[in-house]
């Protein structure tokens, strides 16, 4: 879409909060009727460094919070890992709302949703996303291409520069793929000038 004019730093929570209201008890899609929280986002609203993920799970939905179950947990430590804490970066999903069974997100839905999510970018203005798996991806690029085709180099997206790598809940299933998520993540860390704390 258009490109926006830049908000102050000192208005984006306010920015974000109007556009929170204008999402409002949401029933733009089906996802609506199996949710019992939308899953705005949470964090930094002037982050340097934002995380796309697919959308809430059943923690998500129960909180109204984005990565707060098992994957969430592993997501937090990766943020520690980069020497950050998980309120100085910016957290969301391409939809919203919980899909029945954590399935992935249909076309419909997060076509719907992500225009929230531009915009939220839009606001937040973050120099690095990291797109958390293949529908953050999908979504993130405006194109589907395999997760491995994608990872390991910088792509743009909505005026930041996007890393893709491997969704920590796959990285639950595969603890082995931990060392190459990890490679992506240095990137980001490259790109906004981070070196990993000294254990
Ligand atoms: N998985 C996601 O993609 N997003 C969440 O918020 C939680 C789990």
């Amino acid at each position: 879409g258009e490109a926006s004019k830049p908000i102050a730093p000192k208005n984006r929570a306010a920015a974000l909060e109007a556009l929170r209201a204008e999402i409002g008890d949401c029933t733009r899609c089906t996802l609506a009727a199996g949710r019992h929280n939308l899953v705005f986002g949470d964090g930094d609203p002037t982050a340097r460094l934002m995380f796309v993920g697919e959308g809430p799970g059943a923690d998500e939905d129960a909180q109204g919070l984005p990565f707060v179950g098992r994957a969430g947990q592993l997501l937090n430590n990766m943020i520690n890992a980069m020497g950050l804490r998980r309120d100085q970066v910016y957290i969301a999903n391409i939809v919203k709302c919980r899909p029945p069974q954590n399935r992935v997100p249909a076309p419909d839905e997060a076509n719907t949703c992500a225009p929230f999510l531009f915009r939220q970018i839009d606001v937040i203005r973050p120099e690095v996303i990291v797109a958390l798996g293949s529908t953050a991806a999908t979504y993130m690029l405006g194109a589907k291409s395999l997760l491995s085709a994608l990872r390991g180099r910088i792509h743009q997206a909505r005026g930041a520069k996007l890393i893709v790598t491997y969704h920590p809940a796959y990285l639950l299933r595969d603890p082995r793929q931990k060392k190459e998520a990890w490679a992506d993540l240095q990137i980001a860390m490259a790109e906004l000038g981070l070196k990993a704390p000294t254990k």
